[in-house]
């Protein structure tokens, strides 16, 4: 572990206190997280604030994208006010975009070879968003649950690792395999409720939060400002 500031911290948060509180107080160090969700149901956005959140409290994080690259990934967090520059500069924070589509089979075994080089550097938190496009090119179903296997394995040593999946991707079977090895899981979900589309969050599970877990809440993306937890009656309303 590297660094400064509040490190007696045994768990990463998000660093917004309402969704930490909704999240049993944040994720306790050493979890396997699953964010899932369809298109545009917060994944991306959720796992930025809960990288900004590590990086606040002085952790070191990596990112792996199939989405951004540090070009895209500054201005996107910037514009829900999640300033990462002064991160990526001390080298605290390391984006890593990556394309899957190439390598099919391969993808996954690569993934989490390219995982264990960085938890080499003794990171805090790997966050890996999406692992969809990686998933989609894997023919073995074998090696998907292999990938999170591996991830335990890294946990175990004590770094947190969090993955994004669109569920649509994989057979429900693998998703109940993936969603039971792994310690924690949100799910995120958009729904069209009339002319409204709604944001929802469901922490399915947290395992060893300091608070009970399994609330859901609805919530808003804001420019300029971020995620926002709404009470779920407005939120449907
Ligand atoms: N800066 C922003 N201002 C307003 N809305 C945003 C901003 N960034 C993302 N969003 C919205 O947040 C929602 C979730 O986006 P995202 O996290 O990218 O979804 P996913 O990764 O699940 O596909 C989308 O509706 C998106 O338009
Ligand atoms: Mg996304």
């Amino acid at each position: 572990m590297s660094g400064d500031k509040k490190q007696a911290k045994k768990v990463i948060s998000s660093g917004n206190a309402e969704l930490d509180g909704r999240m049993g107080g944040g994720l306790p160090r050493g979890t396997l997280g699953l964010i899932e969700g369809n298109s545009g149901s917060g994944k991306s956005v959720l796992s930025q604030q809960i990288m900004w959140g590590a990086l606040q409290d002085g952790y070191t994080v990596s990112l792996f994208s199939s989405e951004n690259s540090v070009k895209s990934l500054v201005p996107q967090m910037s514009s829900i006010d999640l300033d990462i520059m002064e991160f990526l500069l001390l080298g605290k924070f390391r984006v890593y975009p990556v394309e899957f589509s190439h390598l099919g089979d391969n993808a996954v075994t690569e993934l989490i070879q390219a995982m264990k080089r960085e938890n080499e550097y003794s990171r805090d938190l790997i966050v890996v968003d999406s692992l969809t496009s990686a998933i989609i090119h894997t023919t073995h179903e074998q090696s998907i649950l292999n990938f999170f296997e591996e991830a335990k394995r890294l946990c175990a040593q004590g770094v947190t690792i969090l993955v994004t999946l669109h569920n649509q991707a994989v057979a429900s079977d693998i998703v109940g395999s993936i969603r039971s090895m792994c310690d924690a899981h949100i799910n995120l979900k958009a729904e069209q409720d009339g002319q409204k589309l709604v944001k929802i969050l469901e922490v399915a599970k947290i395992r060893g939060a300091a608070s009970v877990t399994g609330d859901i809440v609805g919530f808003d993306v804001e420019p300029g400002w971020g995620m926002r937890v709404i009470p779920i009656s407005k939120a449907r309303g």
